[in-house]
Parts: structure tokens; sequence; C-alpha cells
């Protein structure tokens, strides 16, 4: 039987990070695992902070702090961040870890001894006020790509392209603004990608099923011709280079960030070596199905660099099955932006909403096809719309009518018919194509399909009008109320992926078991489940509206600076 392997691409470790962070990789990745779990299938979701490099260093500078601690406390941070959130790692770890070191190491020893690794002198930004050299993000310049003027040296956030420092147009020190820099030579390790090109544009042709975004950002690459690629630096933080000469550099964060992936799943396996085996996973897996996830400034390296490292060890490491790329969710059609206070961060936006009313839109508008853009309007229309006024309506409304006219245990009494017949092919398709959807990675149709699925309640409930019924004939009453506390339950199994919390809150009010809990979506469609005579509660309001007031505030609080 297969097994899925699962990962997210590895959050920075600097900084809280914001809802366009979530939808584009870790939220996805999570409604996947979520989802193949409820299939029954056996599933391994890893992810962990991405430490290295010169994020880390820049940020933990400007706190006062050495890295190591900085990097201890931003850990916790997210973590703790990613759990309210109901992120369902399996495990979360740390690309600085004892295990990524000594991995990273064997990588770069396979591809040294294979022949994927050279020696080049290169010319490097030196700081002359702050005595040191300045990688990637330790310039600030001018992109010569775009003109954006705050591109770091490694990457320009404004177009993506990647760069290098010498690259910038009126290069500047990040850690003290200086401009007094002068171009030294120092030695660097190249991995070969142009002797490995081939072997990449075979593996990425082999891949058409992939999403065109993902196919196409790979092909462009191809077809620009690969260059080999610096994978190391002028550095203290990170992987030490073992190699002679190499005592004051280290990898490249780039170069050990994806090996953080089986890094991260041996940290796992440390923890419980008896009963967990990170090899099977990832060396000579042939049973593994793996999916990652990431946002599409990082499908080059994804789709090119690390499969690369890869090809280039000649051991049978785990590659990608499948690369769900995403493109960027906007923020009033502009970026959100961590500096500026512009847009919703993940902290903030726990303490005005809990994480399902989050979960549910993002994946709802999830930037699958095209950019896509949050603003508090459409936010308070689909929480308001979907549901307020289509789950929580029908919940609510079911469950307080029982409650007030019979008490709180399920009716018996009644026979199924053809009304009830509907609504199970109604529930049947829907489901199928919400599982469609998510097989084939479309959560925004799969949001969709789910929707469908819980105004199915309020048409036959609507239709039958139980109020009515009451009065006129209490079995066919108390048939209809049944299925609708039946629908209930099948709601809470079929959303749990998107919605995890509000499902528990549903098995809750529903008295149901640890093991009925364990049901799946083919379960789900049983409207017989729970018989008559069970007792059951009326949850408090599962989703409550926002009202224009409250949408205001929110958007002139996270306006940002310029807003
Ligand atoms: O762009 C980012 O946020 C990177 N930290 C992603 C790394 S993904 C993986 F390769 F580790
Ligand atoms: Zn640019």
């Amino acid at each position: 039987m297969t097994r899925y392997l699962i990962t997210s691409a590895l959050p920075y470790i600097n900084g809280m990070k914001h809802l366009g962070n979530l939808v584009g990789s870790m939220l996805p990745a999570d409604v996947y695992a979520r989802f193949l779990r409820l299939e029954g299938e056996e599933v391994l979701f890893i992810c962990a902070t991405d430490e290295h490099g010169t994020p880390a260093e820049i940020a933990a500078l400007e706190e006062g702090l050495d890295v190591k601690t900085y990097c201890d406390i931003q850990h916790q941070r997210q973590k703790d961040v990613y759990m309210r959130f109901g992120l369902s790692f399996d495990y979360f770890g740390r690309s600085s870890s004892p295990q990524n070191h000594e991995l990273t190491q064997h990588f770069y020893r396979m591809l040294d001894k294979h022949g994927f690794i050279e020696e080049r002198g290169i010319q490097q930004i030196y700081s002359l006020d702050d005595e040191r050299f300045l990688p990637d993000r330790y310039v600030i310049g001018t992109c010569p790509k775009c003109g954006y003027d705050r591109a770091r040296g490694d990457q320009c956030e404004s177009c993506a392209s990647l760069l290098n420092p010498s690259e910038l147009v009126e290069p500047r020190s990040a850690v003290s603004g200086s401009r007094n820099l002068e171009l030294r030579t120092s030695k660097h390790l190249f991995l070969k990608l142009d002797t490995l090109s081939s072997e990449i544009e075979n593996w990425v042709k082999s891949n058409t099923h992939w999403p065109k975004l993902t196919y196409s950002v790979a092909m462009k690459w191809l077809n620009e011709g690969l260059q080999p690629r610096c994978i190391t630096r002028d550095l203290s933080w990170g992987v030490p280079v073992p190699r002679e000469g190499y005592e004051n550099k280290v990898f490249y964060v780039w170069f050990d960030a994806p090996i953080e992936y089986v890094g991260a799943t041996k940290e796992w396996a440390d923890q419980d070596p008896a009963n967990r085996d990170w090899r099977s996973w990832w060396y000579d897996a042939g049973d593994v199905y793996y999916a990652q996830f990431m946002a599409k400034d990082n499908l080059p390296f994804h789709t090119i660099v690390w499969p690369a490292t890869i090809l280039g060890t000649r051991e049978p490491w785990t590659m990608a099955d499948y690369i769900k790329g995403f493109n960027w969710l906007n923020y009033y059609g502009g970026k959100f932006s961590t500096s500026q206070g512009r847009g919703v961060f993940m902290d903030d936006a726990l303490d005005i909403l809990p994480p399902d009313y989050w979960r549910y839109f993002l994946m709802s508008i999830a930037p699958e096809t095209d950019d896509s853009d949050f603003t508090w309007d459409l936010f308070a229309s689909v929480v308001n719309k979907d549901l307020a006024g289509t789950l929580g309506n029908f919940v609510n409304r079911t469950l307080k009518l029982v409650a007030s006219r019979l008490g709180t245990t399920i009716p018996e009494g009644g026979r199924w018919g053809e009304h009830e017949d509907k609504l199970l092919a109604q529930c049947k398709e829907s489901i199928e194509e919400y599982r469609t959807a998510l097989r084939n990675f479309e959560f925004r149709k799969a949001a969709l399909a789910l929707k469908k699925l819980w105004t199915h309640g309020n048409v036959y409930i609507d239709a039958r009008a139980p109020w009515n019924l009451l009065k006129d004939d209490p079995a066919e009453a108390a048939l209809v109320l049944r299925t609708c506390i039946n629908l209930i339950r099948t709601y809470a199994i079929a959303s749990s992926p998107l919605i995890p919390f509000t499902s528990e809150a549903l098995f809750d009010a529903l008295g149901m078991t640890a093991w009925e809990r364990k049901a799946g979506l083919d379960d789900a469609l049983d409207l017989t489940a729970l018989e008559g005579g069970r007792p059951f509660e009326v949850p408090p309001i599962l989703f409550r509206r926002l009202d224009p007031d409250e949408v205001e505030t929110h958007r002139k609080r996270f306006a940002g600076v310029e807003g």
C-alpha cells in the first residue's frame, strides 16, 4: 500500500508568518494530510523552521541576541501558533539540528565524490566598516531586473528574480547601511547544475502532471540554461563545510534547507527509534508518494536545485511525485509586508477569530491558478454566508428545534423515504466532488464542494418543514430531525480537513465516542448512523457574523504605515 510523505516549505525562523505564508504552503499541506488520514491512508507530515542564513543572523542582530538564542525563542513561538492553527505536523523540526548538520555534510560528500562540486574564487562584497563579507541579505540595493529599491542580495522580493549580491545597483550594507564596500576574492564551492542539466530535465519532463505553474517555472529555468550555483557562504551560523580551507565558511541556507525535510524526519524517528524508521520514507522508498507544498518563489529550488542535489549523490533519495505551487495572496492588491505592518499575521488573526474561520476562508480563496486578494469585506462575506449562514445556521436550527420541542435526545420513529433518498444522493455527489478535488490538490474546488454539501441540509430541512410536521405527523418529524442530526455528523466528518476544531465541537455535541470519530468519508454517508434515543447537546453558536463596523476597524488596523 502507498504511504504518503507530505512536506510544507520550511518557514524562515525570523518573525511571525502572515496569512499569505500560511495559505501558500502549510495550510494546504495540512488539509491534504488530514484528508488522506480521513481516507485511512498512512501519512507522514513534516515541517520545520528554516534557521540558517542571513535572515536569522540579521534578525538576531536587530534584537541584540545571539543567533542560537534567537532561534530557540522564535522556533517555539512559531511552533505554538502553528499548533493553535491546527497544523497537524507529525513533526516540526529545526534545520539547525545535529541530524540536519550530519545529513547536509553527507549530501555534500556524495556530490563531491561523484564530481559535482567545483571550487572557484569569487568576488564577494566586503564591508570595510563592518569588517566582514556581506553575503545574500547582508546587502541591499536596487534590483537590476525590475528596479525595486530594497532588493536583497539573494533574491528580489518584488519580481522574485534570484540575484547575486554583486548584481545589485547602489549596494549598501544591511548591518550598518554603509556604502563603503569593495569586492574581495574568496574561495567557494559550486554545485555543477550545468553538468546535471539533462538529468534534471528528464526528471522534470517525466512530471507533466504537475500544476502548470510548477511545470512552467521548472521549464523556464531549464530553457535559460543552468549555471553552477554557489553553495557556501562567508558566515559563521550554519552547517560547517567539511573541507580544508573552509573553516570560516558554512553551507548556503538553501543547500541545507531542503535536506532538513529528511533531517526533520530523522529528528522525529530519533524520538522513538524502536517504532519509527526515517530511512523507510526517504531512502529507496518505493512505496512512498511524496507531495510538496510551497509558494511560487520556492519553485526553482524544489524543481531544479534540490532534485539536482539528490541526483548528484547517486543515491536513491525520495524525490517529489507532486509539487503543488501557489501564487501570491495579496492584501488589497499589494503585498503583505512585515516591515510596514501591512496585512494580517498569524498571531493577530487568532486574537481576532478562532482558526477555522481563517482556515476555511483561506482555502476558499487559495491562489491556485492566479494571485488572489485578501480584503476584510470578502472575508466577512464568506464567514457570514458560508460558515455562519450555511453550516452554523443548519446545526443551530436543527439542534435547537429538537431540544426545545422534544428534549435533548435524538428522536425515534418514522420511516426513511424518497426525500431522504434524494438527500443522500446529493450528499454522495458533493462528497465525491470534494474527494476528487482533494485527491487532485484543488483546494478551492474542495472548499466549494464542501459548501455545497452544507447547503443540502438547509434545503432539506426547509422542504420538509419539521416544525409543521411536529403537529401533524410526529413520526415523520422524528425521521426528518434524526436525519438532520445525522447530517451534522456527516458534516463533522467531511469538514474535518478544513475546519478540524468545528468538527470536534460537533462530535462533542453529538456525544460521539473516540471510535465513532474515526469514521472516514464513506462512513460519513451513513445518514442513519446515530440512532434514536442517543443524547446530544446544543453547542454554543459555531460561527459568529462579522458586521460592517468590525470590518472597518480591522481594515484600518491592518492597513500598514502607508495604508
Ligand atoms: O522561502 C522560504 O520561506 C524558505 N525558508 C523555504 C525553504 S523550503 C525548504 F527547502 F526548506
Ligand atoms: Zn526585481
